[in-house]
């Protein structure tokens, strides 16, 4: 894969449409896939994941069509997902490979799930036990790890309380809870994303929730639904965070996800002084869209922890690398799941930021990143190991740092966002026009 050279300095300037969100992609494929009739989904997410995702359907025997960024998909229904030949490879994407766990749960058939080297070393137990509970029997490399087996059963309703916070577990209890013999629970200590719900619900099956507690009613008819994804916040932020670090940068981001369970990170930005500014609320699907705007300010820095971390999971790699610009610096805490993301994201955030002078404190479940004090960063060889959202972090880190900075294979970052370095190089072009 290839490096990237960033040079510093320069303002990003100007209107941005974003990919389709990433989350919303997956979960709109794969209920498409389990509905009945064709499905038309605009905006789908250019990510390389969401690729995934749509290869694994098609390998059960879902007719797809797919163009730049738009996809048609003929659900086969929930009893019409035929035994795959080869394994399902979900590539690099933990969300495919925990979601469609669930849904392979239920089906008369064993199927065998893969990945990358990234994703078989990721934890698979989590998603394993309640779908056992359920009655599916799976076998797993070391208990844990991917290639994991599914033999799909008769599934029994559960109640089930993940012990870790995880919108992938809560969207794979819920998928196999379609296939149940009674309503499945689901309740989780602290909100994580909900896009499972909603889009269940858009297609029509019965899913209830009370605070912290999601009920789906099994065997509903899904049915074939025409859909436009949202822009993808989690890609915006790198965006967001380019402005504040380039000083007179200004920027407009058109029809970006704003569900709330995603958004808490555009509080934290104006909780430490960022001008960011929402508009043109609506409501498209059940998701929350609106344009955000940015412009460039002094920040001053702060704590993320708690119930925060599980809103913000995968803003934290890039909020950390803010820590240099900052007054008072970032500090994140709770946040132990970043060490078994894409990479550590702790270590492989830390590592980069050291090469390029700042001064890191690792934690078991965080870090501090000292803010302007500890001074400039500078240029430096980073390697972002593989994951798409360190190789963005430390880009947007290097456009505020002192001489050119390499980010080795840093095309990773098509896993989420394949347009960022273009997106980046056009909004720095604005200036010279
Ligand atoms: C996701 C949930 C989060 C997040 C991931 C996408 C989802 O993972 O980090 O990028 O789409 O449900 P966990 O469920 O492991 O927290």
């Amino acid at each position: 894969m290839g490096k990237r050279v960033i040079s510093p300095g320069g303002i990003v300037d100007g209107v941005v449409e974003l990919p389709g969100d990433k989350s919303i992609s997956h979960r709109y494929a794969i209920i498409a896939a389990l509905a009945e009739g064709r499905s038309d989904i605009q905006n789908y997410a250019s990510a390389a994941d969401c690729r995934s995702t749509l290869e694994c359907l098609r390998r059960l025997g879902v007719e797809i069509e797919s163009s730049e960024r738009r996809v048609r998909i003929d659900g086969a229904g929930l009893d019409g997902w035929k035994e795959p030949r080869k394994p399902l490879d979900a590539e690099n994407s933990g969300s495919t490979m925990r979601m469609l766990a669930g849904a392979l749960a239920g089906q008369p058939f064993t199927s065998t799930l893969t990945g990358d080297e990234s994703l078989r070393r990721r934890p698979m137990r989590r998603v394993i036990e309640p779908l056992r509970q359920m009655g599916a029997e799976i076998r797993a490399r070391d208990g844990d790890r991917a290639p994991i087996e599914i033999r799909g059963a008769h599934l029994h309703a559960i109640d089930y309380a993940p012990p870790i916070p995880s919108a992938q577990v809560k969207s794979a209890v819920l998928l196999a809870g379609l296939y149940a013999d009674g309503v499945t629970t689901v309740r989780e200590s602290v909100c994580t994303r909900d896009h499972t719900e909603i889009a269940l619900r858009e297609f029509g099956a019965t899913v209830e929730g009370t605070k912290n507690a999601i009920r789906i009613h099994p065997r509903p008819k899904l049915v074939a639904q025409q859909l436009v994804v949202p822009g993808d916040l989690s890609a915006a932020v790198f965006l967001i965070a380019a402005a504040l670090v380039l000083p007179e940068s200004s920027l407009m981001l058109h029809n970006v996800g704003l569900n709330p369970t995603r958004a808490r990170v555009l509080d934290f930005f104006v909780s430490i002084g960022a001008p960011v500014h929402v508009a043109s609320l609506q409501m498209r699907h059940g998701e929350l869209v609106g344009d955000v705007s940015v412009r460039h300010a002094p920040i001053a820095g702060g704590t993320v922890a708690g119930a925060q971390v599980a809103e913000m999971i995968d803003e934290l790699p890039m909020l950390g690398a803010l820590g240099p610009f900052t007054e008072k610096g970032i500090e994140i805490h709770d946040a132990k799941e970043l060490r078994v993301k894409e990479s550590d994201r702790i270590a492989a955030l830390a590592v980069g930021l050291r090469q390029m002078g700042a001064r890191v404190e690792e934690f078991d479940d965080g870090m501090r990143v000292e803010g302007r004090s500890a001074g400039k960063l500078r240029g430096a060889k980073v390697d972002p190991q593989g994951d798409h959202r360190i190789a963005m972090a430390l880009a947007v880190a290097a456009l505020g740092a002192e001489g050119d900075t390499t980010i080795r294979d840093a095309d990773c970052a098509a896993v989420s966002f394949p347009e960022f370095f273009a997106t980046l190089d056009r909004l720095r072009g604005a200036e010279k026009r």
